[in-house]
């Protein structure tokens, strides 16, 4: 069967983006969403709703701990809304809880990047908290270096590096049509 988005779009569950800050997550999940005529979720933006601030505020004011906690919250109450697509702040599926919960309940897919290409997207913002009061090189390799294995636990991975950020989404919305998270509807 051709599976199309013209034909009865069936997501069967939220289509979950993870990956390193910098990787495009943002750009291509709202692109993506698109394309797939599904809503579209940020948790960093939905912690910043709810929070009244900034993610970077939020982690001066109260510290890191209490950020994940938030994370794990509104990550939980979005997963309750139904089929979506979901981009994670980069740290999200690092927590045991959340990645449990997302193997059962989502279809993940890391955006993998190369070390360099992050390092120059990250560098050209100061917004990142991870990344401050040290060298940010450093720091991202350390991050890096902790997190790969653990974001090769998704159902799919994605090498995105340098292309440009539609043509990730095509190829995004192309492996989610080819995934179990999405069926046509019978007719
Ligand atoms: C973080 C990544 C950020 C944000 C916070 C922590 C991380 O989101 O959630 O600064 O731990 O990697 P992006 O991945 O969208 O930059």
């Amino acid at each position: 069967m051709n599976k199309s988005i013209s034909e009865n779009l069936a997501l069967l569950r939220p289509i979950v983006l993870i990956g390193m800050m910098g990787a495009g997550k943002t750009s291509a999940g709202k692109i993506l969403a698109g394309l797939l005529q599904t809503p579209f979720f940020d948790s960093d933006h939905e912690i910043e709703s709810a929070a009244g601030c900034s993610v970077a505020q939020l982690f001066f004011d109260y510290g890191e701990a209490e950020f994940r906690r938030m994370e794990r919250k509104v990550i939980d109450r979005l997963l309750k809304a139904g089929p979506c697509v979901l981009s994670l702040g980069g740290g999200a599926y690092m927590d045991p809880q959340t990645r449990e919960r997302l193997k059962k309940e989502a279809f993940t897919i890391w955006l993998k990047v190369d070390r360099d290409i992050l390092l120059e997207r990250v560098l050209r913002h100061d917004t990142r908290p991870l990344l401050r009061g040290g060298d940010p090189k450093a720091m991202l390799e350390q991050i890096l270096a902790e997190r790969e294995p653990v974001y090769a636990e998704a159902d799919l991975i994605i090498p995105c590096d340098a292309r440009p950020v539609l043509q990730n989404a095509k190829i995004l919305k192309d492996a989610v049509l080819g995934s179990p998270a999405f069926q046509t509807a019978q007719a």
